[in-house]
């Protein structure tokens, strides 16, 4: 921070000095902006705006305790969410995480027993607060982990909540072995309304941080970047 200009002490160097510094920042910022925008303009695709309207991305993802490469980690930020990112800053959506009223356990082990019995029971696990109204929407990215081979059934709680009728859904999950399992069965008897329901898109985890050229193809698919 400059000391202020007001006070009588500072000599005709000092003046100088803090100019220069001045000049210094603002170039630093200016080269910093160029350098971060020809990045972006390399290797950043044009967003297109939907061949059918606005785009909302939904997600669910877990932070947690995870498989990771044959060993355990724990991550602060989910895999689908870091996807749900990567996606959000390549086209122009609006973005709706939703998250379970009663939170998922942290830890792996308690994680994969109480998705069992849910899967068992044809559960429906509830939402906490209020979810989006797709009426103004053409296409909806819906996102999520596979949890024993496919979406967890919070995803069937939230395609059963909302209406899809002339929906686009575009899935994508991340997965650690199986990579979409049956995303596809489990969707189809629950996007009956939806206009279409394309290919589920599936990143690994673990790769997820270095999909980006993936989801470009992905994005570049379904006409939503350039
Ligand atoms: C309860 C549970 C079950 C899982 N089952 C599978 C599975 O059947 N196949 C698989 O490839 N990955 C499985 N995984 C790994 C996750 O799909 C993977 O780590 C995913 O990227 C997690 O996404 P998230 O961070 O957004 O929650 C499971 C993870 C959990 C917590």
């Amino acid at each position: 921070m400059h000391p202020p200009l007001s006070r009588p002490a500072l000599t005709r160097r000092a003046l100088v000095r803090a100019a220069s510094l001045t000049a210094a920042s603002a170039t630093l910022t200016m080269l910093a902006a160029c350098s971060s925008a020809n990045t972006e303009d390399d290797t950043m695709p044009t967003a297109n705006p939907s061949p059918d309207g606005r785009t909302l991305l939904v997600f669910f993802s877990r932070a947690g305790e995870y498989y990771w490469n044959g060993g355990r980690r724990v991550l602060d930020t989910g895999n689908t969410h870091r996807l749900a990112r990567i996606i959000g800053d390549r086209t122009a959506v609006d973005t709706f995480r939703f998250e379970a009223a009663e939170a998922y356990p942290n830890a792996y082990d308690p994680t994969v027993s109480r998705n069992s019995d849910e899967q068992e029971r044809d559960a429906r696990p509830a939402i906490a607060g209020e979810l989006p109204d797709l009426s103004g929407y053409g296409t909806v990215l819906l996102g999520s982990p596979i949890w024993n081979v496919r979406p967890p059934m919070i995803m069937s709680t939230f395609l059963e909540s909302v209406d899809l009728t002339g929906v686009r859904v575009l899935p994508f999950v991340t997965y650690a072995v199986s990579s979409a399992g049956d995303t596809a069965g489990v969707y189809r008897p629950l996007t009956r309304s939806a206009s279409s329901v394309s290919a589920p898109f599936a990143v690994r985890g673990e790769d997820v941080d270095g999909a980006a050229a993936e989801v470009d193809r992905w994005l570049r698919r379904h006409r939503l970047v350039a």
